[in-house]
């Protein structure tokens, strides 16, 4: 489906980023792992085929970092043809309540800066290539960018705003190149909070273990939080022979949020 791509995928040193490098190399792509953390990068890219990857340190809030990123991509594979703007942080479910305004105002700057201006300029640096190719953007989104408490109101700002670029980008580079979105539920990553409120230490996989391997508030309680079981949309929206008629478009992989009851968050649990 995707075989002989080249992808290009930021924050792909960990997490989500990580799971999706392996699967499209698994799936005969070749892979640009882009992460600010480079050592990250490197290890996950010495996984797998040194032909068939490149692992480069940077960092999404710098276009001269991306556009370096790009140059070098084109060295080696000489094409981008989907480009997965991801590398994010959260903000710990912090409510307004928490914090005064100057903190606020800290906090919205670190996480804009990397959850929206930073898909905004990955995807300044590499429109040109993607229109060349006939290519795609797969934007990594989240619940909350669609409903409340999936995170504090930065972080949920921040993903709504991913959901507008969405949008504005399907509209701006059709028809040449497709834009979709993956809203993915929780997953054990080593996902981390902003800087300036100390909390780039805390690791969101701790926040998920009080459900176990069971979630209540979601239909599909036993869905999987590896962040591997995320990455199926991914390879079919890539894929101009799955998804050539569809842009503008977000896949849902949350386990179901949008069809909570009322009561109960399954109405088949006695089933
Ligand atoms: N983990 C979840 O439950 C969850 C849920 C919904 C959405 N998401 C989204 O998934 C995406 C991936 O996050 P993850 O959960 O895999 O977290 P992760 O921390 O495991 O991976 C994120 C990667 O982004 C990198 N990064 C951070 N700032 C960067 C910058 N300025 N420049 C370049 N790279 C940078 C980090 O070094 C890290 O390797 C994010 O957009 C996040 O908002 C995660």
């Amino acid at each position: 489906m995707i075989k002989g791509q080249t992808a290009f995928i930021t924050g792909a040193g960990s997490g989500l980023g990580a799971a999706l490098a392996r699967r499209f190399v698994s799936e005969g792509a070749n892979v640009a792992l882009v992460d600010l953390d480079q050592q990250r990068a490197h290890a996950v890219a010495d996984e797998l085929d040194s032909d068939k990857v490149l692992a480069l340190g940077v960092d999404v809030r710098s276009s001269q970092d991306l556009y370096a990123a790009v140059d070098a991509t084109m060295a080696k594979f000489g094409q981008i043809d989907t480009v997965i703007p991801n590398a994010g942080i959260w903000d710990y479910n912090r409510s307004i309540t928490r914090h005064s305004g100057e903190e606020l105002s800290e906090i919205f700057d670190e996480i804009f800066s990397i959850n929206v201006k930073g898909y905004l300029l990955t995807v300044e640096a590499t429109w040109r290539r993607l229109i060349h190719s006939r290519g795609s953007i797969i934007m990594t989104l989240s619940n909350a960018s669609f409903y409340s408490a999936g995170g504090g109101p930065v972080y949920t700002a921040s993903k709504f705003a991913d959901r507008g670029l969405v949008m504005q980008f399907a509209y701006e580079l059709a028809p040449k190149v497709r834009v979709n979105g993956v809203a993915v539920g929780g997953m054990r990553t080593d996902l981390r909070g902003p800087k300036t409120i100390g909390l780039d230490s805390r690791s969101f996989a701790d926040s998920l273990d009080r459900w176990g391997s069971s979630n209540p508030f979601i239909p599909l309680h036993d869905i999987s939080t590896d962040p591997a079981t995320f990455t199926g949309p991914y390879v079919m929206l890539a894929s101009p022979k799955e998804a050539g008629n569809i842009t503008g478009t977000i896949i849902h992989a949350d386990g179901g949020i949008s069809a909570r009851g009322f009561r109960t968050a399954a109405g088949g649990d006695e089933l």
